[in-house]
């Protein structure tokens, strides 16, 4: 299972040496926590194209960076930060009136486009589009800030997605990824691995304040192994 650092608890001040450091410790995958101050229930406001044009900038062209859109208008906007140089588009089910045509939209620009779904939103719908998406994202905690703890009630719908992916496999179809994003630390990394999952986004269990992104990842790393 890979891992890929969501940022939003950095110190934004230190965000450059903070990329350097994870990706010194190896990480290929960063993921960026877009909020607009409307979508999540705290209102909060994150960051948006800009930021990630810089960090893009920063890390050359062979990290993947994905954008989770946590924002009410992604069918106007997702565009911007495939301009701002994101390889993966990922929008919520819960936020979007016509995912098959925006899955088109985005494909048509040469991003990937991946489908959110909020803990207590059922995998039915996105089953339906997982033929065509790269990547399904299962939130394990509710949007909206970093640290919270996570919801293992998701085990269900995170095994379904996974049967159905690999059943799409099997018959030849596209090898859909699957990310959950929220609440993982090293304590949960190997349960949710065993799930199934193939990319464990981790914010606060990698960028802290009790230990480097290197030792964070490293205790991760260690308790997969086991
Ligand atoms: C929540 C975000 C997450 C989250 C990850 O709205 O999508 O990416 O902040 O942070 P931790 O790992 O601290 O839950
Ligand atoms: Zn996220």
């Amino acid at each position: 299972m890979k891992v890929a650092p969501s940022i939003l608890t950095v110190d934004f001040c230190r965000l450059g040496e903070a990329l350097d450091e994870a990706i010194e410790a190896g990480i290929d995958w960063l993921h960026m926590d877009v909020m607009d101050g409307n979508w999540v229930i705290n209102r909060t406001i994150t960051f948006g194209p800009a930021l990630i044009r810089s960090i893009r900038d920063r890390v050359g062209p062979e990290i993947t960076i994905d954008s989770h859109l946590m924002i009410s208008n992604a069918e106007e906007t997702w565009d911007q930060y495939v301009n701002a140089g994101a390889d993966l588009i990922i929008c919520h089910i819960e936020a979007v009136e016509d995912f098959p045509t925006l899955i088109k939209k985005i494909h048509e620009s040469g991003a990937m486009a991946g489908c959110v779904l909020n803990p207590d939103t059922s995998e039915e719908e996105v089953i339906e589009l997982l033929p065509d998406l790269d990547l399904v994202l299962v939130m394990s905690v509710v949007p909206g800030k970093g640290g919270q703890s996570f919801i293992p009630e998701v085990e269900k719908k995170v095994r379904n997605i996974r049967k159905a992916i690999d059943l799409q496999v099997k018959n030849g179809g596209k090898t859909t990824k699957l990310m959950i994003d929220g609440g993982v630390k090293d304590h949960n990394a190997a349960m949710v691995s065993e799930w199934g999952i193939d990319i464990a986004v981790v914010g606060s269990g990698l960028i802290n304040d009790r230990a480097t992104i290197k030792e964070n990842l490293e205790s991760i790393s260690k308790s997969l192994e086991t």
